[in-house]
């Protein structure tokens, strides 16, 4: 069904802070049910492909690294309206931005470490889930 699942990234800096448990419940009390999830490190290569649009941006290097130096979750989330309702909750990319009350706001320290990946279309969350998870993967 289109519009009910987005992809997530709770990135090196969240694991490394020991926020995964305060960010998956903050997911899971916004209304989102998790149907695949798994805690893994992303090889250089895999940083590199997943933010390939990227790729000609002056952060991009730190990016790669930044998102290699230790493992993330990576997750599918279902809920209506995932994908919009998912970016409302984890805020502005730029932490002094981000909302207060948001996922951004409350765990990210800075626009390069900023604690959590939100997938921004429809179309980027099917493309982005299929990069992390098989199907047998999901529970549901
Ligand atoms: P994401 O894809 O991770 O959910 O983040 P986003 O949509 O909010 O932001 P995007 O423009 O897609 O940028 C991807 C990630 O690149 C890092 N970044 N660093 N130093 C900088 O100026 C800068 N700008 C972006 C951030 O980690 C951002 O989440
Ligand atoms: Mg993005």
């Amino acid at each position: 069904m289109a519009g009910t699942r987005t992809f997530t990234m709770l990135k090196p800096d969240a694991v490394e802070d020991n926020n995964i448990g305060n960010i998956l419940q903050m997911i899971t009390d916004a209304g989102f049910k998790i149907v695949a999830m798994k805690l893994r490190k992303l090889t250089e290569d895999e940083a590199k492909e997943f933010y390939a649009v990227h790729k000609d941006r002056p952060f991009y290097g730190e990016l790669v690294e930044y998102m290699t130096s230790g493992p993330i979750v990576a997750a599918v989330l279902e809920k209506e309206n995932a994908v919009e309702d998912f970016r409302k909750l984890i805020g502005a990319t730029n932490p002094a931005e981000a909302e207060e009350g948001t996922i951004r706001a409350k765990y990210a320290e800075s626009i390069g470490r900023n604690a959590v990946h939100g997938s921004d279309s429809d179309e980027n969350a099917k493309i982005e889930a299929d990069f992390h998870f098989k199907p047998e993967e999901y529970v549901a």
